[in-house]
């Protein structure tokens, strides 16, 4: 079979990588793609939101599976735009539907629909420009710190926590009135502020049966220690040392089982990967967020820990039968490391020579931002490479990414050296 993977980050490098160990896979497309992706499979010129453009290069390259790997065309319906063309719609699409897709499209259904289903997650009211002042007095009766989130996409920007009530009621308002995030905070979440540590649940599901991957915790500040800006993720680690069985199975019953539910009793046609963001608060498990996509760079751990031929999986996951496929999943640890552009996550410059790629090594280079210019690799985004690497334990993996690091370079490329810290 065809395939084409919609995205060109580390994720996707990642479901390219996996993919393409597939006997069933034929030919393999990655549009847009990157360096590392064009290395094994064809890279297509196409943006993820042009599904015109995909639309045609489905039909030229006789693509018989889609898979999405970014929330954007989830969420602007990528998945209903092939049901309903009768030249696309015998594609498997892997990938929820726009109204599934609104779990992470817009936070304030997604805290609905775990309202009606029962499922831990912080106490909340969401507000509008109408209702600010309704707004401005629940702050005051919320302790601090507080947790203010816009409703809609804000590219991992729209989460506000501050300490200060004052200042707390002066961003309410600039989201809800100045539209600081533009339409993204028309609608702002304001919720209880939730102590622990963050974890990620990944679940493959055909809408009825799951299977619950292996978890993860990414690492999203750019500082040592977790200190300075938020980024897309430095890194990551797979399994997490303090998911003991039993924390396991309180995710699964307090959380897996009555989001699967939810998606038959409310009527959200979900096929694809589920990302439930997590806190340990104490010994329980409540739900941050939902994401409709798979993590990135998560993905760089948990797919390397997957035995089974994922086209296998993700074929049974489009025909709805997930329950007769078995997980077998790799028992090593598996950790990343990120290097990314000097002065990301803010003004960084693109287009530096990367050297160091072909070395041997016993980690996975999975490419996020790099793209070919003749015989040479050039970073061309914030994130730049992942190095995964195996190990019996996370140090022992780490230590093994750390070393490979020593062989590459690019001129400003930084990474944290201090991954697994708070373990
Ligand atoms: P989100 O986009 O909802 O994942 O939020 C971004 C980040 O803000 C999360 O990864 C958490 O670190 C933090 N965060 C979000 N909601 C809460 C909360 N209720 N309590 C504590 N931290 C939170
Ligand atoms: N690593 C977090 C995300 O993919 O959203």
């Amino acid at each position: 079979m065809n395939i084409l993977i919609v995205g060109g980050g580390g994720r996707e490098h990642t479901f390219a990588w996996k993919i393409a160990q597939s006997p069933l896979c034929d030919q393999l497309f990655v549009a847009p793609g990157n360096a590392g992706t064009a290395a094994i499979a064809t890279n297509l010129a196409l943006g993820v939101n042009d599904f015109d453009g995909i639309k045609a290069a489905v039909l030229e390259h006789q693509i018989e599976m889609v898979v999405v790997g970014p929330e954007d065309p989830l969420v602007h319906g990528i998945h209903d735009f092939f049901l309903a063309d009768e030249d696309l719609k015998h594609v498997a699409v892997i990938g929820p539907q726009k109204e599934a897709a609104r779990l992470e499209g817009s936070k304030e259904f997604a805290k609905e629909f775990m309202k009606k289903q029962n499922i831990p997650t912080a106490q909340y009211a969401s507000f509008t420009a109408e209702t600010l002042a309704e707004g401005l007095d629940f702050l005051t009766q919320m302790k601090a710190p507080y947790v203010l989130k816009a409703d809609g996409l804000a590219a991992g920007k729209g989460v506000l926590i501050i300490d200060d009530l004052a200042e707390a009621q002066a961003q309410l308002k600039a989201m809800l009135v100045d539209q600081k995030f533009g339409k993204a905070s028309q609608t702002v979440v304001v919720e209880e502020f939730l102590d622990g540590i963050e974890l990620s649940c990944f679940v493959l599901t055909d809408g009825k049966n799951h299977l619950t991957l292996p978890m993860a915790k990414d690492y999203k500040r750019i500082g040592e220690g977790d200190t300075g800006l938020n980024t897309g993720g430095m890194g990551a680690i797979s399994p997490v040392p303090f998911v003991t069985p039993e924390f396991e199975e309180k995710i699964h019953q307090r959380i897996v089982l009555p989001t699967i539910a939810g998606f038959q009793e409310q009527n959200l046609p979900f096929i694809g990967f589920v990302f439930i963001g997590l806190i340990k608060v104490g010994d329980d498990p409540y739900v941050i967020e939902y994401n409709v996509r798979m993590g990135d760079p998560e993905t760089e751990v948990v797919l390397p820990r997957v035995k089974n031929d994922l086209v296998e999986l993700l074929s049974a996951t489009a025909k709805g039968e997930l329950n007769t496929v078995d997980l077998q999943v790799d028992e090593r640890s598996a950790t990343t490391v990120m290097l990314v552009s000097g002065g990301y996550p803010e003004a960084y410059e693109k287009g530096k020579v990367m050297k160091g790629l072909a070395n041997e090594s016993e980690s996975i280079l999975f490419h996020a931002g790099t793209q070919l210019a003749g015989e040479e690799t050039l970073t061309s985004g914030g994130r730049v490479l992942a190095v995964t690497s195996y190990g019996s334990d996370f140090r022992a993996a780490l230590k093994q990414s750390y070393a490979t690091i020593e062989g590459i370079s690019f001129e400003g490329m930084n990474y944290r050296k201090d991954l697994g810290f708070d373990l």
